[in-house]
Order: structure tokens, then sequence, then C-alpha cells
């Protein structure tokens, strides 16, 4: 079964009003690559503004970078999924390595908890994994994706796949300008295909989408192109960029 081409951009806590219209608007413009999903995600105070002025709509859908476990309550700064549907949002991302090592020190668990309680209510999941520079280069890069996922597998129910995408993020190259080659990414992807098949089945791994994420960018997106286990890319700095619309459409 074929994967739908998915590109996630992650402005991180990067954007204004000004810049977000900026971005939309281009890509409302723009010619895009038919069965390519795309899935925008600006910081949490532009959600519902960015929303607003997509026009791509079933195409491009705007997404958050975080949620929380619980839909309301006592819980200062968090994001809830109820709130996202209340405004229309359908995808989060969750699990990114800057919120595992930086800005908080989210674990496995937590983001198995996360997920889980986003897909129960309605809000699909960009999952991210991925090892540190010291893990891969201690060669346990496989090994860091497999206790990353473990929690979350352990949860989830074969139907709730369908709402997850996951991208794996080596940390090392995100932000770096140092891209894993295609062919290191394609093994790694490979790899984890072959533990998701281990998991959860042959078919149900086929289905799954693995995005690459890493300083992709307009020039080394075309490079990624035949590599089978690779259905799409988690764009960070250059989804910021007019080039995060070749990105989208390097799969043509
Ligand atoms: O979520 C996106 C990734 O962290 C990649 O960021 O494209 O700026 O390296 P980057």
């Amino acid at each position: 079964m074929a994967r739908t081409f998915f590109v996630g951009g992650n402005f991180k806590l990067n954007g204004t009003k000004e810049s977000i219209k900026t971005i939309v608007e281009r890509l409302n413009e723009a010619k895009l690559a038919e069965n390519t999903e795309v899935v925008l995600c600006p910081p949490a105070v532009y959600l519902d503004y960015a929303n607003t002025i997509n026009k791509k709509s079933p195409q491009v859908k705007i997404g958050a970078q975080n949620t929380y476990t619980k839909a309301s309550g006592a819980y200062t700064g968090e994001n809830s999924v109820e709130a996202l549907k209340d405004i229309g949002i359908e995808w989060t991302i969750l699990g990114h390595s800057e919120r595992r090592t930086v800005v908080a020190r989210e674990d496995d668990e937590l983001v198995a908890e996360k997920t889980k309680f986003a897909i129960d209510s309605g809000v699909k999941v960009i999952l991210c994994i991925g090892e540190l520079l010291e893990e891969r280069k201690s060669g346990i890069t496989l090994d860091v994706c497999k206790k990353q996922l473990l929690p979350t597998i352990a949860k989830l129910t074969k139907e709730d796949w369908d709402s997850v995408v996951i991208a794996y993020e080596p940390v090392w190259a995100i932000g770096t300008g140092l891209a894993a080659t295609p062919e290191d990414a394609q093994e790694t992807h490979k790899q984890i295909r072959d533990f998701l098949k281990e998991k959860l089945g042959e078919e149900l791994s086929e289905q799954i989408r693995i995005l690459y994420g890493g300083s992709a960018n307009g020039a080394n997106a075309v490079t990624f192109k035949d590599k089978a286990d690779i259905d799409g890319f988690l764009v960070g700095g250059a989804s910021l960029k007019p080039e995060f619309v070749e990105i989208i459409n390097s799969r043509q």
C-alpha cells in the first residue's frame, strides 16, 4: 500500500502574526503536489489565526507543537487537546527532542500518555523519536528509538496507529545544517519499520508513515526521494522559508 507523502512544518518558538501570514499565504497560493499531506505547526498563540487564514484545507492542516495529558484543570502553561479541537486543530507534534531534553524533561512514558490522550480525544499525533550524538557514536541509535517507542506501543490500540505519524529526528541533525545522508536515514527508518513489524505486525507496520527530520531543506529533500521507508519530512528552520514549498513538492 502506498503511503501518502507527509510534510510537517515545525515553526518552534518562531514567528510573528505577520511572518505566519506570509508563510500560510505562500502555501495558499502555491501549487502543491497532489497526494501530499502538509501540517503547519506554529507557536500555540498563533494556531487559531493560522487556521483561520489557511485556505488549503484539507491538504494543508494546522497543528500544535505539544499537548497535555488532561483536557482541563490546574496545569499552567499546557495545551489542551479539547481546546485545540474547539478551534478546529486536528494535529499535534509530541515528544520532540527539544521537549525531551531542552525545555522540559519529558520522558518516554509521558510522551506515550500524551499520545494516547490526544488520539482518544480525536487529535492526530506526529510522534518524534531520535538519538543524541553520543548515542549515535556509541552505536545505540536503534536501541534509543525502540526505547522511546515501546511505552507508546504498549498504550495504543492497532486502530490508534491510523492517527500517528512517526518522525525520526536524529538530534545531532536538528538545526545543525548536517542532515543525515539519505542512505543513513533510510537504514534507520527500515530498522524502525522492522521493529514496528515485530511489535504490530506486517500490515500495520507497512501503513505507518515515518518522516525524517533534521536540517531538511529545499536542496537536500529531493535526494531522499527514492528511499523506500522515508515517507516525508518534519521540517524546522526551512519551514519558515520559501524553500518549504520545494520540500513539499520534492516527491513529484
Ligand atoms: O521538528 C523539526 C526538527 O527539529 C528539525 O529542525 O529542520 O531546523 O533541523 P530543523
